[in-house]
């Protein structure tokens, strides 16, 4: 669910171009127009957040550019997971620095869970950045860069227990018109001791399952194909209808979601082991149009490590899962979160984290080393004792492991036909068509008869490498 790298495809539409599902670029601009230009990093929370700034920015008369030379703020939504997330930001700062710096009416805003981290101090360590603004402080935007336009600094850092922007129809940034995020909860109530999420985003609440139903169907009649339904948490939605005081849970709003369309896939992220229950998996395997596919981030494979960490289960409760879903699924695929060298972890304990990647037979991962954050759990407990050396050659481990074990998972579907959503062309070749499988593979197939992107078309694999599987399109 994570992305370290720089986005700057986060490409600008107006509202109505965005509407209608088209992309287009202001690339130049009459007079008396505002734009705004936004880049986005970390995870798809904040993707997803930047449609809903670019919503309400829309809504203010700011047309959204990818040309950060017209535009008139500048925004970054920015990531604290990790020191380097952090790095990150401050390098492309630098950068927003000098276009100030040749036009120095440019506002730039800082959002997201580095300006809700950092708050005020933001603009003492950055004095060129106009606004702060943390994730739950996005509708005072416009009044904050009106402020800003004034030379007011403007900082709105508060937290929310209730906002869960229901009411806002996101503008979709970078769409490719077939699949598209929908955020259905904040915050986290959880405190894994590494992380910091629980500080930058606030108290976990769920967002009205009505509003979420309603933008699955929006979506839908637009011509989009896939919904991923994002939280922290997912498996701890929970919301009650004032009407009646009925409780819908995760496994309910599911299932309300995938009666939008049987040709309407649906995909959640991120599921925490602990709460992930019977009822969500029998309702994936009930329904086709729930992907078979569950990011189930382990972080350590080690019944101690893992209690450090806070996560609340033992190696031996997660394995249970595992089989579980295997069980009710069998052709379900399972990816993870894994983090190296957390304090006090020895070899035997790593060795743990190896076997788990083998046990669990993940799909993919995405795996980090261990990153002090200032304030965190761990950070006041525990010391960062595992020298940086260490925690690379182990995360080398990790990642060499899953590799193979990727691989042997794509060797293994050779030979078997899918069902694929075409997503649009491959990055390769204009010639052949890219889309992903109910498991979440990413298949790429020569283009045959007259097909488009949002089609469902059958694919069988041919090669797989440890990404990407290499198919043909077949008949039914
Ligand atoms: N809510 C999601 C994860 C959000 S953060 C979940 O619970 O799965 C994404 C991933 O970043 C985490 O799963 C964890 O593997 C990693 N991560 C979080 N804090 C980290 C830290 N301090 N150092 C290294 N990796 C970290
Ligand atoms: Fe962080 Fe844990 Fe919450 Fe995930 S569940 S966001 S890792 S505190
Ligand atoms: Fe996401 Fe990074 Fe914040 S992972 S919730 S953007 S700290």
């Amino acid at each position: 669910m994570y992305n370290d790298n720089p986005t700057l495809e986060n490409l600008g539409k107006t509202m109505d171009e965005a509407k209608q599902g088209e992309v287009f670029f202001k690339e130049s601009k009459r007079p008396g127009e505002k734009h705004f230009y936004i880049e986005s990093y970390g995870c798809q929370m904040n993707f997803s957040d930047s449609e809903i700034v670019a919503s309400i920015l829309g809504e203010a008369g700011f047309q959204a550019t990818r040309n950060m030379e017209i535009a008139d703020l500048i925004l970054i939504n920015t990531c604290s997971i990790r020191e380097k997330a952090e790095d990150t930001v401050r390098k492309r700062l630098r950068v927003f620095d000098t276009v100030k710096q040749d036009r120095p009416g440019t506002l730039v805003g800082v959002l997201g869970c580095m300006a809700e981290r950092l708050k005020s101090k933001f603009l003492e360590e950055e004095r060129l950045v106009d606004l702060v603004v943390g994730p739950d402080a996005y509708r005072d935007l416009p009044n904050l860069v009106a402020g800003a336009e004034e030379g007011e600094k403007g900082v709105n850092v508060f937290l929310s227990r209730e906002e869960t922007y229901a009411d806002i129809s996101p503008l979709r940034l970078n769409s490719n018109g077939v699949t598209a995020f929908i955020s259905i909860m904040r915050g986290c109530d959880n405190m894994c001791s590494f992380c910091v999420v629980p500080f930058t985003r606030g108290r976990e609440r769920s967002r009205n399952a009505f509003s979420i139903i309603a933008e699955a169907t929006d979506l839908y009649e637009k011509g989009f194909r896939e919904v991923t339904l994002l939280g922290q948490n997912v498996d701890s939605y929970k919301w009650e209808n004032p009407e009646n005081g009925e409780l819908v849970s995760f496994a309910k709003l599911l299932e309300m979601t995938a009666l939008v369309s049987p040709d309407l896939r649906i995909r959640f992220s991120t599921s925490h082991p602990k709460d992930i229950t019977d009822e969500v998996l029998y309702t994936m395997a009930k329904y086709e149009n729930i992907c078979k596919y569950i990011h189930l981030p382990v972080q350590s494979g080690n019944t101690r490590v893992l209690d450090l960490m806070n996560r609340t289960y033992t190696r031996e409760w997660y394995e249970d899962k595992v089989r579980r879903i295997y069980e009710i699924m069998p052709d379900c695929a399972i990816s993870s979160d894994i983090i190296a060298g957390f304090c006090t972890e020895t070899e035997e304990e790593h060795q743990e984290t190896l076997s788990m990647i083998e046990f669990a037979n993940y799909s993919m991962s995405y795996m980090f080393f261990y990153s002090e954050r200032p304030g965190t759990l761990a950070a006041r407990k525990y010391e960062d004792d595992i020298p940086l050396e260490v925690k690379k050659r182990r995360l080398q481990e990790i990642i060499r492991l899953q590799t193979q074990i990727s691989y042997k998972h794509n060797q293994n579907d050779i030979g078997k036909t899918f069902k694929v959503l075409i997503e649009g062309e491959s990055k390769k070749s204009d010639q052949d068509w890219k889309g992903r499988n109910s498991q979440n593979k990413m298949m790429v197939f020569p283009k045959k008869g007259e097909h488009k992107p949002g089609d469902y078309v059958y694919v069988k694999a041919l090669e797989g490498t440890s990404a990407t599987l290499i198919g043909e399109m077949v008949e039914a």
